[in-house]
């Protein structure tokens, strides 16, 4: 089985489908892996530790593909790569097939047997392989971080000669990996963290991790594979009117929110900015996804007009590309490894995380959008 590893297409993007680690188990097993040179270097993975690690090293992207039975990625290859990939060969990363049946018709239409990472069923087997949630505990955790960098104030509790500075207030919104994460980090830098969701679930979440749970009843908006449900228009007012007197109390607000397939719920109003202090930050993860925030701009940090900085900041995982790529690459590598019998790439299609995470074969579209 020859497995190759793509430089990323995206021009921002610093992670890598495969690290050195990963690599040499594939070597082990008996499999070629071929890397695109340079291919890790913005994740401070250099060549000479793949090369360590067994892999061969190819300049030209068509030839590192052409052979190849598994071509990886991190997010969408380019078109040329898509084009110069044998036909019937996998290919495994970030596609994105959600609300863009273009594109999964494009994949098909390749021959590629295309396998999207975030469409891998959230079983409890599939634990390992989700990559889903490797990348936003590193999402919650840079926002955190992001918070407190642009928030003028100090987030512990201090007690000085000068006085004593009060702790900083933080609110997470939605209760996900991310927001988990992100409230796990406040509480650890000692602010004073509360956290909200619609699902019944995360409340106790929230709580054993030490924060505060903001009340709010609508009921319990838990759907499908621990998903939470869009709201109805009715609930997602009154959430908007009752976050308007809440986050106004907060200095610094990190959303996280979504709704899968669907655009960003908005939950924090003109009104809940205009209700904020001069200084306060609000970190909007949805930003990509439409944003929790009427006010954000997806990649931008922008200033509104009473002073509150606003993050859409979009590429949290690729800040950190060391660790991004590392659980990144384990994922790619538990999803891979069940799909290889006797050394060849043979997967078994009526297998549920195989079928599930399968978004093109045999020239037909997987999905509908
Ligand atoms: P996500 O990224 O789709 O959404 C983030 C959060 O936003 C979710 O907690 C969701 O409930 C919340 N949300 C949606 N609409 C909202 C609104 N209007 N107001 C407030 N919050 C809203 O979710 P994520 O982070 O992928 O996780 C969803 C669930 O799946 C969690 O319970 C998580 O623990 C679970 N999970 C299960 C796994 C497994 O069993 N293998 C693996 C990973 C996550």
């Amino acid at each position: 089985m020859i497995v190759a590893v793509s430089r990323e297409a995206a021009s921002g993007e610093r992670r890598v489908a495969l690290v050195p680690e990963t690599v040499a188990r594939l070597v082990k097993s008996g499999a070629t892996v071929k890397v695109a040179r340079g291919a890790g270097e913005r994740a401070a993975f250099p060549d000479a530790l793949y090369t360590q690690a067994g892999a061969s090293l190819v300049d030209d992207p068509a030839s590192l593909v052409s052979e190849a039975d598994v071509v990886l990625c991190v997010g969408r290859p380019d078109d040329a790569l898509l084009a110069a990939m044998k036909p019937g060969a996998a290919l495994i990363g970030f596609l994105s097939p959600l609300g863009d049946a273009a594109y999964v018709a494009k994949l098909a239409q390749s021959g590629a047997t295309a396998f999207a990472m975030e469409m891998i069923p959230r079983i409890t087997r599939a634990q390992s392989m989700d990559a889903l949630s490797s990348q936003n505990n590193i999402a919650g955790y840079k926002a955190v971080l992001l918070g407190a960098s642009y928030l003028p104030k100090f987030f512990p509790m201090l007690t000085t000669a000068a006085g004593t500075i009060p702790p900083a207030k933080v609110l997470v919104l939605g209760a996900g990996v991310a927001g988990l994460q992100a409230i796990a980090t406040a509480r650890r830098l000692g602010a004073v963290v509360t956290g909200y969701d619609v699902r019944a679930a995360a409340r106790e979440q929230v709580q054993s991790l030490g924060a505060g749970f903001l009340e709010f009843e609508i009921g319990d908006a838990e759907g499908t594979g621990g998903y939470a449900k869009e709201l109805t228009a009715e609930q997602a007012d009154a959430q908007r009117r009752f976050m308007v007197e809440n986050i106004g109390k907060n200095d610094v607000v990190i959303t996280t929110a979504l709704v899968p397939g669907k655009k960003a719920p908005l939950l924090v109003t003109d009104d809940a900015v205009a209700a904020m202090a001069p200084g306060s930050v609000i970190v909007d993860l949805a930003a990509e996804a439409g944003g929790n925030c009427s006010q954000t701009k997806p990649g931008e940090v922008v200033t509104s007009a009473n002073g509150v900085t606003i993050v859409g900041t979009t590429d949290l995982p690729s800040s950190m590309p060391y660790h991004a790529s590392q659980l990144y690459s384990r994922n790619v590598y538990a999803l891979l490894t069940p799909m290889v019998k006797d050394g060849a790439f043979a997967p078994d299609f009526d297998d549920d995380v195989v079928k599930g995470a399968c978004v093109a074969r045999g020239g037909q579209a997987k999905v509908g959008a």
